[in-house]
């Protein structure tokens, strides 16, 4: 009895120690090591950094998109829903539904939203520069068509949309110019910029309001920006920072150039948003053209090491300027679809962010979270 007693209380013991490595076992198969990926996303990683957003369409508002965004992101900016031409495609004729749906889906699940945004040369309906004979209007009656616009827009998600993009990209892409000679320009000379940001402020004095544009790091470009924005600063207009677009490639921004541009523009006491993070696999181009044969379209093993590199210095750099970065946010949710699909390169396949085809995290997601970067 005593012997098979002390058999009994042996096995007993074998069945209980096996039970618990296996399910420390099966536990450990579900996490991949170093891979806090259970419940956290990317905005709670960077909680005590800066709010991580991403460019959303009312498509992405059901399904596993709005999944994904729920966990991994807490400010999203519409990708086209709050521009001049889908909100007012004719003079007093608003289109609200799609704006005020991706406005409710920020509201109902805690999700901050960013206004993208009230003065552009594209995506901008031809009425507003034109009379009734399609002669071009007076630069008097051009501003007050831009105030009631902004006052309108801004007016109604008052409270809601917590920063604004106020003007879009009005620096030329020609280092020999200053000013962008779009249509806003010809008509009104440079006041159409003040103006559109003292009218966004008349209308919702809280909101935080942003001048936004792209190739800001590039030295030439980046001195013509803060020339505009000292000016608009010395003038006492209400701005309170510089939007960074970051439609980057693996080829630039480099780290110093990178850090010299949030160095220079945080001088101005303004603080900064990058608005538009994505990270094309080619090098930058400007002119649209058709995709030539043979030109491939792969994402290799090697342009993904280049790309997560490339976001691991990017994501080291945006972690030391944590004072003066208010938001970083991603100009579409993942690699299923991004507006580089067909820009410029018409049908050419791109990789450029944090999640594949299937919504699935990519090297670089894992090295945008590894803090160990330094
Ligand atoms: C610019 C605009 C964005 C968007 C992108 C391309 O950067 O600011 O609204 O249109 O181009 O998709």
């Amino acid at each position: 009895m005593g012997k098979d007693y002390k058999f009994w209380k042996f096995m007993g013991a074998l069945w209980i120690c096996s039970s618990v490595v296996l399910y420390i076992n099966s536990c450990s198969a579900q996490i991949p090591a170093n891979r806090d990926q259970t419940s956290r996303g990317l905005k709670d990683f960077y909680q005590k950094y800066f709010s991580i957003g991403v460019a959303v369409s009312s498509k992405n508002l059901s399904g596993d998109e709005a999944k994904l965004i729920k966990k991994q992101f807490n400010s999203i900016t519409a990708e086209n829903a709050m521009k001049m031409s889908s909100l007012q495609p004719r003079e007093g004729q608003f289109y609200w539904i799609e704006a005020d749906s991706i406005i409710n889906f920020g509201l109902n699940n805690n999700i901050k939203i960013r206004g993208h945004n009230l003065c552009w040369h594209e995506q901008t309906p031809d009425w507003i520069f034109q009379d009734k004979d399609g002669k071009e209007v007076s630069k008097v009656v051009l501003l007050q068509r831009l105030k009631e616009h902004i006052t309108t827009v801004v007016n109604r998600y008052k409270g809601k949309v917590y920063a604004w993009d106020v003007v879009n990209e009005a620096i030329d892409d020609n280092p020999s110019h200053y000013l962008r000679d779009s249509k806003w320009y010809k008509i009104c000379g440079e006041d159409f910029i003040a103006k559109a940001f003292e009218f966004a402020h008349a209308a919702d004095p809280d909101a935080k309001l942003y001048y936004n544009d792209y190739n800001t790091e590039r030295p030439e470009k980046r001195d013509r920006i803060y020339r505009l924005l000292k000016d608009l600063k010395e003038k006492g207009i209400p701005i309170d920072g510089i939007g960074l677009q970051a439609h980057w490639s693996l080829q630039e921004p480099t780290e110093k150039q990178l850090t010299a541009a949030i160095e220079k523009y945080s001088s101005l006491g303004l603080k900064i948003q990058f608005t538009e993070v994505d990270m094309s696999i080619y090098p930058w181009e400007k002119e649209r053209r058709e995709r030539k044969s043979g030109e491939s379209d792969q994402f290799t093993l090697a342009l993904q090491r280049k790309q997560a590199a490339q976001y691991a210095m990017v994501f080291k750099v945006f972690r030391k300027f944590k004072a003066a970065i208010t938001n970083v946010t991603f100009w579409n949710i993942s690699d299923r679809y991004t507006w580089l699909d067909e820009y410029p390169v018409k049908g050419r396949k791109n990789y450029p962010l944090l999640f594949d085809t299937n919504l699935e995290p990519k090297k670089a997601y894992w090295e945008v979270i590894n803090f160990k970067n330094k």
